[in-house]
């Protein structure tokens, strides 16, 4: 072939040719081509994972700091498709030299270094949602910070130079300006416009970005909503474009216990990472080295290690061999270490969890369930699963001007899409029951449709009984944020699909998501959470997880079941007995008229006999819903609501 077509196979350039155009990438230049990598694939994700980066941001830095936190966000139209984004915390502020590599420098943070549960892990965050906002508008980040009271308040505006990754400051003659705690600092703030909530320490940011401002599914007003949930202890001021303000204060006035670091543990630690430590350590020996860098490394069990791979335990680490740290490698994989400590890791408890998930899913029956905390790949982890049965789809509780506002704004191509996309737990087949009652065309656009049909829409939405074609609705957490998109590609979801529901009294076709109105709340805590990219939206594939997962999952889901058999055998016997007591006055009627007896002293009599057989009507349902004497138990932390069956 290639003597035939001489002319095509001439070369083209040269490895000298090619040399020259090899160079160096920078992070920015690299993540500003892939912003998809970091969360930023659209406008409307763009504004969310801002939101979201400053948020998460604040929520670690006060409890790091041990402050409860309080947290604005306000975000305000600043023209067609562009928005100004500003959070402000009462954390503990950033020291000024800090500040413009924080906000302008890729890969810059404290968290990565270190095995800790906290929100952010990478150092990117920040900086590329201040990346973003240039690229699109041109306009800095601006930073403001404080870190005592008697102390000048720090005021920076920042530009990422892509090229190199650096900070360049626009203000203060490229050195930010320091404005002064007293009346003096007041003043020119005003003057400046600058936005700032007066408070003893925090810090503020504010990025300017082309976005996308919607409700519904993904957006920022579920963000801040499921961050509620999740953190009891955050009081949370937001005002959104249209300058509405919604307040969610703090539930509980105590921090979550405070996470401690912890060292890496043997079988987390690929080769090429043992290599590099041996290389790095400024230990004198190996032994030295492997129980001052690891976590449950005993003297002992270093001895041991070092025995399996045949070096000398005193060993000095520069010495060893790249084949001596393989063989190193291989003894841990076969060693017997214990599991790291599990202390390191707060869940949000099964009590706060409860709480939360009650206060947002109108319900009938919560479970809660917090498994043991358990090791993948040598990271300790903890799972936690809430459960709540019969709460209404987020469709009832959108009013009609929403829903109108929503309508407008949606870049769904059809009405079928616009429902199915913008509120939790509607399926298909309630969407298509939702469009069939209102009258309307399913593939009509969202925008096309008329205020009378909006109206018709808005009142299916309300009134129609949608347990049927409900789909459970998950709520994903790592390290209590929120995790919105990628449901499909996270281990929790494919874990919740993959499981059998119906010994739980729950419709499912296999492989998808079960049916009802059931809303799950999964959390997982990680000193390392393994996100299956950085934009931190879904948790990677590991076994250990998975079958944690599992677990909790069919705890709360055994709660389920049983409450649900029960409801069922109440409504029967209910059924039983209102038939009884349907005939038992023409029984009793024939049967006085036949013996004499007194009629009323019979019937009396009969309908107690009823009753008695059909017990279970009563004792299940007690006064306030709560089975009263119950032989089978839901067991600790649940919650009946009661209901009218
Ligand atoms: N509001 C804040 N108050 C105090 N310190 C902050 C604040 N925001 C950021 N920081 C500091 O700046 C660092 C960088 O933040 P950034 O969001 O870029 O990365 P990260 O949070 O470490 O990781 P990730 O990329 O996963 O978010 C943080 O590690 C923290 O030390
Ligand atoms: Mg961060």
């Amino acid at each position: 072939m290639s003597e035939e077509t001489p002319a095509r196979n001439k070369r083209r350039s040269s490895a000298e040719d090619m040399a020259k155009s090899q160079k160096e990438i920078s992070v920015s230049e690299f993540f500003a081509k892939n912003r998809h990598l970091l969360g930023f694939d659209n406008p409307r994700k763009a504004l969310l994972t801002t939101v979201k980066e400053a948020v998460d941001n604040s929520l670690d830095a006060c409890e790091e700091a041990g402050i409860l936190p309080e947290i604005w966000v306000h975000i305000e139209s600043t023209g067609k498709d562009k928005y100004k984004a500003a959070i402000q915390d009462n954390g503990p502020g950033i020291v000024k030299k800090q500040i413009p590599l924080i906000f302008g420098k890729l890969l810059y943070g404290s968290k990565f270094h270190r095995l800790r549960m906290s929100r952010g892990q990478q150092g990117i965050g920040i900086s590329a949602a201040g990346m973003y906002g240039l690229l699109t508008t041109g306009k800095p980040v601006k930073v403001t910070s404080k870190i005592s009271p008697r102390k000048p308040i720090h005021y920076f505006e920042i530009k990422i130079d892509t090229k190199t990754n650096k900070p360049d400051i626009l203000n203060g003659k490229g050195e930010g300006e320091d404005i002064p705690p007293n009346d003096e600092g007041r003043k020119w703030i005003e003057k400046h416009e600058i936005e700032w909530v007066e408070v003893n320490h925090g810090t503020r940011v504010t990025i300017e970005l082309e976005a996308k401002y919607n409700r519904g599914r993904g957006s920022v007003d579920e963000y801040l909503e499921q961050t509620a949930i999740s953190n009891p202890h955050v009081t949370l001021h937001y005002k959104d474009p249209e300058g509405t303000e919604k307040l969610y204060e703090r539930v509980i006035n105590v921090l979550p216990p405070e996470p401690v670091e912890i060292k890496p543990h043997p079988y987390g630690v690929e080769l090429g990472r043992l290599a590099h430590m041996i290389h790095e350590t400024p230990q004198p020996t190996l032994g030295k080295f492997l129980t001052e860098s690891f976590s449950k490394v005993s003297p002992s069990i270093a001895k041991q290690l070092c025995a399996a791979a045949n070096i000398d335990y005193r060993k000095p680490p520069q010495k060893i061999h790249r084949d001596e740290a393989e063989k190193l490698y291989e003894a841990i994989q076969s060693a017997k270490i214990p599991s790291p400590s599990t202390d390191c890791i707060t869940p949000i408890s099964e009590e706060h969890l409860l709480k939360g998930l009650h206060k947002v899913v109108p319900g009938q029956f919560f479970a809660t369930a917090t498994r043991p905390p358990a090791v993948y790949r040598g990271n300790p982890f903890q799972i936690e699963v809430g459960l709540a049965f019969g709460g209404a789809p987020a469709s009832h509780k959108v009013s009609l001007e929403t829903l109108e506002e929503m309508l407008g704004e949606s870049d769904a191509r059809t009405l079928r899409q616009f429902l199915t996309s913008t509120f939790d737990g509607l399926g298909a087949d309630a969407a298509d029951k939702i469009i069939k009652n209102s009258r309307l065309r399913p593939r009509v656009s969202p925008k096309n449709i008329e205020p009378k049909e909006i109206v018709r829409l808005h009142e299916s939405l309300q009134t129609l009984n949608l347990s049927e074609g409900q789909t459970m609705n998950i709520y994903r957490y790592a390290n209590r944020v929120p995790l919105q998109f990628q449901p499909g590609a996270c281990l929790i979801t494919q874990t919740v699909m993959g499981m059998n529901w119906k010994p739980y009294a729950l419709n499912q076709s296999r492989g998808q998501l079960p049916r009802g109105p059931v809303t799950l709340i999964v959390h997982l805590a990680s000193v390392w959470v393994p996100f299956t990219s950085e934009s931190k939206e879904a948790i990677a594939s590991y076994p250990d997880i998975q079958k944690e997962l599992r677990l909790g999952l069919q705890a709360v889901g055994r709660k389920l079941g049983m409450y649900l058999k029960r409801r069922e055998r109440v409504k029967d016997e209910g059924e039983r007995r209102s038939v009884f007591l349907r005939y038992l006055g023409e029984v009793a009627t024939a049967l006085s008229s036949v013996n004499g007896s007194d009629r009323k002293e019979l019937y009396d009599v009969l309908v107690a006999a009823a009753k008695q057989k059909t017990a279970i009507a009563d004792v299940q349902l007690g006064e306030d819903g709560k089975p009263l004497e119950e032989p089978d138990d839901f067991g600790a932390n649940v919650i009946v609501v009661e209901e009218d069956v």
